[in-house]
Parts: structure tokens; sequence; C-alpha cells
């Protein structure tokens, strides 16, 4: 038993035939029964990662791990793995009854007919896909392929499940709904799941932790709220937030952090909160948009370029030292566009990066 690493990735790197290095040395593990999702931009690797656990394409180099044991050797069909894939790749020809049975009705562990409809019909009833059973795809919405592909995967009683953006082609309440769905299915039944999305809020929402990537390689492995609170780097502080993080360019030197037109003393920032030492030079002192916020006595001047409703919250958008910056603020905030305003900064709550990228502060 190995239910802290049930699934374990040690060093694995994929180089594709043409020479390109698509997974650069990445390691992490999944709980046994937890929901990861695997984040990051288009091309960071996601579906590379997915479709080396599934056995679809051989590693480099590296190891994967199912409870304990590799299973780099092992074929695709033995990995005990159900592969939502993102397209659905449903069988037109056949019925969703018939489409959701199916890979029980093949191969070294076929079983018959009526057990496996019997099978199939407990996991259309889980994905609420009973009424549709004799439709073919073609006549089913997004949604409803979605629904079928997940029971088609989970008839396997697969150990692990892999899904890669299956709800990117549907519109956001669904989604909202169908993420639902698939969270409290998958910890019912308890299989450990890897979940694929380029959504923040969607991996937020239904992630017991969250693996960022970008261009290959782990830029952080967390909790979700540590994203917001405790960025590794710039990537992930620009990455995650909605609005995004606001940047100000600066200068250290005689104890002061000094921009365009606002200073602030490095003495009134959170000693605790250094993860080096912060030597004279350039940086990016970084705030999130909620912790910079209209106040008489602020150190930031802004001109008030634009103000837009978001629901509940408003965005003061303004313009500082020729970039442009955001503050998050409630609905009875008085402020208009044009007017010029000061802005406090919760100096407990900003981030300084090194210009290439890495946290000081
Ligand atoms: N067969 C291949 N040969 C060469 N390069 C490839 C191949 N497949 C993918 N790549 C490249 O590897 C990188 C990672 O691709 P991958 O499909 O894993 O990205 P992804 O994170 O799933 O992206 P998306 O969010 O767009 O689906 C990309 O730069 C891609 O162009
Ligand atoms: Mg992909």
């Amino acid at each position: 038993m190995n239910d802290e690493k049930f699934v374990e990735v040690k060093n694995l790197k994929k180089v594709y035939d043409n020479g390109h290095e698509a997974i650069k040395n990445v390691s992490f593990s999944v709980k046994k029964g937890d929901l990861v999702c695997l984040l990051g931009p288009s091309g960071c690797g996601k579906t590379t990662i997915l479709n080396m656990l599934a056995g679809l394409l051989n590693p480099t180099s590296g190891d994967i791990l199912f409870d304990g044991k590799s299973v780099v050797n092992t074929e695709p069909k033995d990995r005990q793995i159900g592969y939502v894939f993102q397209n659905y790749a449903l069988y037109p020809h056949m019925t969703v009854l018939q489409n959701v049975m199916f890979p029980l009705t093949v191969g070294k562990h076929k079983i018959a007919k009526d057990k496996a409809k019997a099978i199939a019909e407990k996991y259309m009833k889980t994905t609420q896909i009973m009424e549709l059973a004799d439709q073919k795809p073609g006549q089913l919405s997004g949604g409803q392929q979605q629904r079928v592909a997940i029971a088609r995967a989970l008839v396997q009683q697969p150990k692990i499940l892999l899904m890669d953006e299956p709800l990117s082609n549907l519109d956001a309440r669904l989604r909202l709904k169908i993420r639902e769905e698939i969270r409290s299915l998958v910890k019912e039944v308890g299989i450990t799941t890897l979940f694929v999305t380029h959504d923040q809020e969607e991996a937020l929402s239904i992630g017991d932790k969250i693996i960022l990537f970008n261009n290959g390689v782990i830029q952080q492995d967390d909790l979700g709220q540590n994203f917001y609170l405790e960025p590794n780097n710039y990537f992930v502080a620009n990455f995650v937030g909605n609005p995004v993080i606001d940047n100000f360019k600066v200068k250290v030197a005689d104890g002061k952090i000094k921009a365009s037109d606002f200073e602030i003393s490095v003495s009134d920032l959170d000693q605790n909160r250094f993860k080096r030492e912060l030597k004279d030079g350039e940086y990016v002192l970084s705030v999130r948009p909620e912790n910079i916020l209209p106040n008489e006595d602020g150190h930031v001047s802004a001109h008030v370029d634009d103000v837009e409703l978001i629901g509940r919250e408003r965005i003061l958008k303004f313009t500082h030292d020729g970039v442009q910056a955001r503050s998050l603020v409630n609905l009875e905030t008085p402020i208009k566009p044009n007017d010029d305003i000061k802005l406090k900064m919760r100096l407990d709550r900003v981030f300084i990066f090194t210009p290439e990228g890495e946290r000081v502060y």
C-alpha cells in the first residue's frame, strides 16, 4: 500500500521525435482518492503527461509508479486507467448504452453481455444519462456526450481516472454543474483522478490540490489558496488571479523601494515574509487588486481610466508608469473615470520578484 504516493512521477522527461523537449524532469505525486488538477497554458505539456500516465506515449526517461510499482513497461490496457479524452471520442455508430458497455465487452477481461449491461446502467444512473440509452452520440448535447464519456471511463472501475479538459466545450452554467457532478462522483467511488484544465477557477473549485505547469516544468504543486497567497514565482502570481495581479517596476536602494512616484521603506515590510535577501537592484513589486485600495493616505497616485462592473464588485483601471493596473473595490465606492485618486497597498500582501521572476518577498 502506498496511499500517500498512489501515483508517483519521478524525473519524467519527454523529448518528441522532432527534438522538442515537452516535459523537463517533472516529479510529483498524488494521494489515493485525491482529485488533482493539472493546470497551465496551452502547450505546457498537460496532455503529454496524461498520455505517458496512460501508456499511450513512452517517456524519454524517468519513472511512473502506481501504488509503488513502476508501470512504464505495462501495456495501457493493463494499467487500470480510465481516460476521458478532450473530444469525448465516442463511437458514433453505437448507442449511448453500447458506448458505455463497450470496454466491458472486449479484450481479455470481457464479461457476459447482461452483466456488462447491468454495470453500464449503474454508472449511467450516476451520470444521469439513463434516458439517453438508445440515442446515438450525434443526437446529444456536449454535456450529455461528456457524461457518456465519463460513464464509459468509469465502467472499467479504474484505479486512476485521467480527464483531459473534459468540460472545455460546455457553456459556463453546465460546466459548473458537471464539474460538481464529476467531483462528487469520483469522491463517492474513491477514484484517484488527474483532471487537466487551463481554467484556473475550475482547478481551484474542484482540485484537492493543483499542479501548475509552464514550458514542461512544474511551477507550483500546492493547495489552491496558496497560488493566491504564496505564489512561488512571478509566473504563478500572474497566471492565477482574476482580475490579474498588478506589477510595478521598482528599484531598491538605501533601504527604500522606489517606483516612479512612490517609495516604501524596506523596514515597513513584514520581515518574516522574506524568502531571500533583498539586495539593491531592480525588481517587480506585485500586488493583487484587492490589496491596493483607494485611500487618501495612499502611496500610489493614479488617474482612473475606466471603471468596470463585475457583478458584486467593480474594477478601477488605472495607468501607473505607463502600465495598466487594477484595484478591486465594492459597489459603494464613489469613484468615476477620470478621477485622480490615491491608492494604498497592504504591505503584508505584496510580493517582490527579481527580473528573472524569482520570489524575494
Ligand atoms: N507529437 C509531437 N511532436 C512534437 N511536438 C509535440 C507533439 N505533441 C505535442 N508536442 C508539443 O509539445 C508541447 C506540449 O504539448 P501538449 O499537447 O502536452 O500541451 P498541452 O498542455 O496539453 O496544451 P493544450 O492546453 O493546448 O492542450 C507543445 O509545445 C506541443 O507543440
Ligand atoms: Mg492538451
